[in-house]
C-alpha cells in the first residue's frame, strides 16, 4: 500500500515546476475510502512565493471536501519542510512516508515529524 502510494509521489514529481531550485517534489495522499490526490512544488520567480508538493496535494483533498480525520497516509519524494510538518500536524495525516537524504524509505508519523505543537 505504502509503496504504490510512494510510486505515485514519484511518477508526478516529473511534472513539478521547479525551474529555480531544479528539486522536483512529488507528493500523494490517500484518503480512507481509497481515493488518491497528487501535488507537486511549483515555484515562482519571487521565490518565497513557491508552493510544496504536500500542501498541493492537501489542498486538492481539501478542495475536493475532505477534512481531517479522513486523510490516512501521505507520500513525498523529499523530506518533508517544517510548514509542511505543520500541515500534517493540523490536517491530522495518519502515517507519511517520505525518502530521505540517504535515500532511504522511512515511515512515520506527524507527531513524530513535529513534536510538542501548540494548540490554540
Ligand atoms: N519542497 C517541497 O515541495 N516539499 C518539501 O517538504 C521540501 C521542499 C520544494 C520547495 C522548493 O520548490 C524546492 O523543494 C526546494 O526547496
Amino acid at each position: 500500500m505504502s509503496s504504490d502510494l510512494f510510486d505515485r509521489a514519484e511518477a508526478v514529481s516529473k511534472r513539478a515546476y521547479a525551474p529555480y531550485s531544479k528539486f522536483q517534489v512529488g507528493a500523494a495522499v490517500r484518503m480512507r475510502d481509497g481515493t488518491v490526490f497528487e501535488g507537486v512544488n511549483v515555484e515562482n520567480a519571487a521565490y518565497p512565493l513557491g508552493l510544496c508538493a504536500e500542501k498541493a496535494a492537501l489542498a486538492h483533498a481539501i478542495a475536493a471536501g475532505y477534512g481531517p480525520g479522513q486523510l490516512e497516509e501521505l507520500a513525498v519524494t523529499a523530506s518533508p519542510c517544517g510548514g509542511c510538518r505543520q500541515w500534517l500536524v493540523e490536517l491530522g495525516v495518519e502515517r507519511i512516508v517520505y525518502r530521505n537524504v540517504a535515500g532511504e524509505l522511512v515511515t512515520t508519523t506527524p507527531a513524530e515529524l513535529l513534536p510538542d505543537t501548540f494548540e490554540l
